[in-house]
């Protein structure tokens, strides 16, 4: 059986990677993140602090475990705060991946890198894999710079892109678009949602679901992974007040240019995902069942 190491392991990605290699046993899995473990089971698995701007820290943990693979899910994912704090943003999203990347070279160890639909200028969505990237903030820059580093490199390596990731887990850090719009019209918080960006949302468990693909199939090359479904977010957030009956005259569209955020957006993004369908046997939920599995967990 493979072993893997996954960094940011208390984030939604990471979690949902712990929650299924705890059900399904396909996997031995070494969880890292930044301070304590927030996944509320303990067993099951080992767990090792791990802060991915600490060299020295991801060398010994790395070495002590002897990992067949490294799932990369830690990042600096707030992309306002990446527009804003650029170089902090270098050091999380470029910089770590290069200590990683040298690390998984001297050991030869699959490295499987998360990246982002943000990568895309958002003019011609849906893409596909060997699309031209041209990224419009800087969060999108640095997932460039640093899928660049995984091409560039002698290592074993996966990219998997994906967008607009939504689900729960334990002592979330951020929430994520189906989360809020779901609180807040429950408290009938009148909410702002832009009908000129369109996307299409990831359920987490079919996120982890692809990246231990990628493992077990020890996949090379850059992999489009999202949800099948295509939707402006107004119309997501719609779908998601539909599927709790929530009251739709708090929710009010806007275009983009009038919420006036730090980073700029991609328009159109969404993915062609029959490379990943075909090559990994990758299987997404419908957004409607995604939000069926969530109300399940809550
Ligand atoms: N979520 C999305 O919509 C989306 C879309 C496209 C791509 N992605 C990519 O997918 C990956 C996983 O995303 P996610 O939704 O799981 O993000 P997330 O929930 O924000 O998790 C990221 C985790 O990284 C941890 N982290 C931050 N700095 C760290 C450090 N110095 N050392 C170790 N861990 C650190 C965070 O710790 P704390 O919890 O303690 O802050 C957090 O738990 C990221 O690479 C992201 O860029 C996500």
């Amino acid at each position: 059986m493979k072993s893997i190491l996954t960094t940011g392991s208390n984030g939604l990605l990471g979690q949902k990677i712990t929650e299924k290699v705890l059900a399904e046993g396909r996997v031995k899995l070494i969880a890292t993140s930044k301070g304590v473990n927030r996944y509320p089971v303990k067993a099951g698995y080992e767990y090792a602090e791990m802060d991915i701007l600490n060299p020295e820290q991801v060398r010994q943990v790395i070495e002590k475990y002897k990992p067949d693979a490294i799932i990369h899910t830690a990042a600096m994912t707030n992309v306002d705060t990446c527009e804003a704090n650029k170089e902090l943003c270098h050091q999380l999203n470029v910089d770590a991946v290069k200590t990683l990347l040298s690390i998984c070279e001297e050991k030869n160890i699959q490295l499987v890198h998360l990246s982002t639909d943000f990568v895309f200028d958002g003019a011609n969505g849906p893409y596909k894999e060997e699309d031209a990237v041209c990224p419009v903030s800087y969060y999108g820059e640095s997932k460039v710079l640093s899928e660049d580093l995984l091409k560039q490199s002698k290592v074993h390596w996966a990219i998997i892109r994906t967008i607009l990731v939504y689900g729960i887990s334990s002592d979330m850090s951020r929430s994520n678009i189906v989360l809020w719009a779901k609180g807040a019209l429950e408290k009938a918080s009148p909410i702002n949602v832009v009908n000129d960006q369109w996307r299409m949302p990831t359920l987490a468990e079919d996120l982890a679901e692809a990246c231990i693909l990628a493992v077990e199939q020890r996949a090379q090359g850059i992999y489009h992974i999202s949800g099948k479904d295509y939707m402006s977010i107004a119309d997501l957030v719609r779908k998601v007040a539909d599927y709790w009956s929530l009251d739709q005259s708090f929710l009010h569209e806007i275009s983009s240019a009038s919420l006036n955020q730090t980073a700029k957006r991609p328009i159109r993004t969404g993915f062609i995902l029959d490379k990943a369908i075909k090559d990994l046997g990758y299987n997404p939920h419908s957004f409607e069942e995604g939000l069926a599995i969530l109300k399940g967990q809550m």
